[in-house]
């Protein structure tokens, strides 16, 4: 038996090593290994939030371009603050440090789709307005029709799955119709307290769940997805 021993360890010892760098980089943007990086509960990982291209839906930046600009939404002064603002506030984990497998894996993965010529930091411009009433008003009259389907772009990856963030889960669509329209509007807006540094003081919704600034999400399409959740109440 030894010959064959002698043979595996041989043919072991000759596999390329990808645990840290390498192809596996992306695992921490869209597989289990990203998701770990949460609670023990979280199901949602960076590509839950953030696309990898242009693709719309998403309440994250895209992370191509972003490897390299000078400093981060929120006010965070490098790429390590930025990633742990989300893995320790929506993910519900414990912060990365600089020499962390999935840190290096994070930034090596953004380095592969960024020009490092892209360096002006993306504004961050949540929507805040005074009260839930500000946004009732702001937010009446959209077509419940037509916000089926932007739905199913900007929520359903969530809803539709009852997907758990963090220490919390994502309610269905009965769950949130029975909110005001204003809560609705806000939620989206705001999300609530930190974690990632867009604090509305007012906001009294406060969880896992992520906010959409305009960028992300039209005010037409928000419109639309409120009058159709309120359909379903
Ligand atoms: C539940 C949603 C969610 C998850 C999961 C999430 N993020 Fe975020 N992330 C956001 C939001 C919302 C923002 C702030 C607004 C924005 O970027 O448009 C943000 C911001 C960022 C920024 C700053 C972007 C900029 O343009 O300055 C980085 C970097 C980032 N996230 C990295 C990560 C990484 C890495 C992961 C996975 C380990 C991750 N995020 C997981 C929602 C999320
Ligand atoms: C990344 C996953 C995710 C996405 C995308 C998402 N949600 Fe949520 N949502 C959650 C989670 C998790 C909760 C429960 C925890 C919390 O309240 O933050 C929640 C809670 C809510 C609530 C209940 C707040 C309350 O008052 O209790 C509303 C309303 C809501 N979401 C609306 C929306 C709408 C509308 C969209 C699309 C524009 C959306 N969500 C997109 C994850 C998500």
């Amino acid at each position: 038996m030894l010959p064959n021993y002698m043979t595996m360890t041989v043919a072991l010892a000759a596999l390329p090593l990808v645990a840290c760098g390498g192809d596996n980089d992306q695992d921490f943007y869209d597989s289990t290994a990203s998701s770990a990086l949460g609670s023990a509960t979280n199901e949602a990982t960076c590509a839950t939030c953030h696309a990898m291209d242009d693709a719309k839906g998403y309440s994250g930046s895209s992370f191509k371009n972003i490897a390299y600009l000078e400093n981060y939404k929120g006010g965070g002064a490098d790429l390590l603050g930025a990633v742990n603002a989300c893995v320790t506030g929506w993910m519900g984990g414990t912060a990365l440090t600089a020499d962390s497998e999935g840190f290096i894996a994070i930034e090596a993965f953004m380095q592969s789709i960024s020009d490092p010529a892209v360096t002006t930091p993306n504004p961050l411009m949540p929507e805040v307005l005074a009260d839930e009433a500000a946004y009732e008003a702001a937010y009446a009259g959209g077509d419940a029709t037509a916000g089926e389907a932007a739905y199913g772009t900007y929520c359903g990856s969530c809803h539709d799955t009852a997907l758990p963030v963090g220490p919390g889960f994502s309610p269905a669509i009965a769950g949130i119709a029975v909110r005001t329209a204003g809560r609705i509007a806000q939620k989206v807006r705001t999300s609530g307290p930190p974690p990632s540094g867009m604090n509305d003081a007012s906001d009294s919704t406060p969880g896992p769940m992520p906010f959409f600034e305009m960028s992300d999400l039209s005010a037409d399409d928000l419109k639309n997805i409120i009058a159709y959740v309120k359909s379903k109440g």
